[in-house]
């Protein structure tokens, strides 16, 4: 376990300040209002985002603004029944993206190799851009909503979009002014997160997890689920395999995956 000192802050400029404040004020929001996102609000956010540091300066992403209402009804279905992805103002579908790399290898006659290594930086890249982006969003009071779902029923995802090869949907991200004002869910404390040279013993890594536990419980009976803890919903989510048509859709998408 990490030994930071406890009630000791350094002292950090204001800028800092508001940029901390902002990220630590995160809440996912599921209800949207209809306004649409101020004009050109949404390019400023992709160019200050696209800023966030890229695996080899590759640039492996890109994202698909979906505005056909159709399309976004049938998303939403797609993605388990979300109505947030039709509701919120802007529906965006990260994607990894490798097709850029490989026009430029075809054009210059050049071989282009792809493996796993190359899925995962293009996939990285996505969600550094991603994350940016909504953070940036929430610092401009919207609310954000990232949809995982998407990969639920992929291949009718990228059939529905028409993706060329190379392009791999990872998951989407609802943006729009709030109708909600959650509570924000609490995190593991940051000395469970962060290990001094080597990962901590099994009685440390369950310590803190007893903690993470009780916070959650409350936060959790404050939302109406008492009873509930976190462990108990990691438990749930791994209790079998998810998405296990994820490697072949990918791979018929131009992923290799070795
Ligand atoms: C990659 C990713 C996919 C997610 N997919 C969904 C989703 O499909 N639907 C949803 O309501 N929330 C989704 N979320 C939001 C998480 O449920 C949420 O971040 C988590 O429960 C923590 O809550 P908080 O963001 O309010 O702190 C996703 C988050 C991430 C990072």
């Amino acid at each position: 376990m990490s030994t930071l000192p406890q009630g000791r802050q350094p002292a950090l400029p204001s800028a800092a300040e508001v940029v901390l404040e902002q990220m630590a004020a995160h809440a996912t929001v599921r209800r949207f209002r209809p306004e649409p996102l101020p004009e050109g609000l949404l390019e400023r956010l992709v160019e200050a985002a696209s800023h966030a540091p890229t695996s080899s300066w590759i640039q492996g992403y890109s994202v698909l603004r979906c505005t056909r209402p159709s399309e976004r009804a049938r998303l939403a279905e797609l993605a388990g029944g979300q109505p947030q992805v039709h509701e919120a103002a802007e529906f965006l579908v990260i994607c990894a993206d490798s097709r850029r790399h490989r026009l430029v290898a075809a054009d210059a006659g050049r071989p282009h190799a792809t493996n796993l290594e190359a899925f995962l930086q293009c996939a990285l890249d996505a969600a550094l851009f991603a994350q940016n982006l909504a953070l940036g969003a929430e610092a401009c009071g919207l609310g954000t909503c990232m949809i995982g779902g998407l990969r639920n029923e992929l291949p009718a995802v990228a059939s529905l979009l028409e993706l060329p090869e190379g392009v791999w949907p990872l998951f989407g991200l609802c943006l729009g002014l709030p109708e909600e004002q959650p509570l924000r869910r609490p995190r593991l404390a940051p000395g469970a997160l962060l290990a001094d040279d080597r990962y901590p013993s099994d009685a440390e890594v369950r310590a803190a997890i007893a903690d993470h536990d009780r916070e959650a419980e409350g936060w959790y009976a404050a939302t109406g689920r008492p009873g509930r803890t976190w462990s108990g919903g990691v438990i749930r989510t791994f209790a079998s395999p998810r998405r296990e048509h994820l490697r072949r859709t990918y791979e018929d998408l131009g992923a290799h995956l070795d």
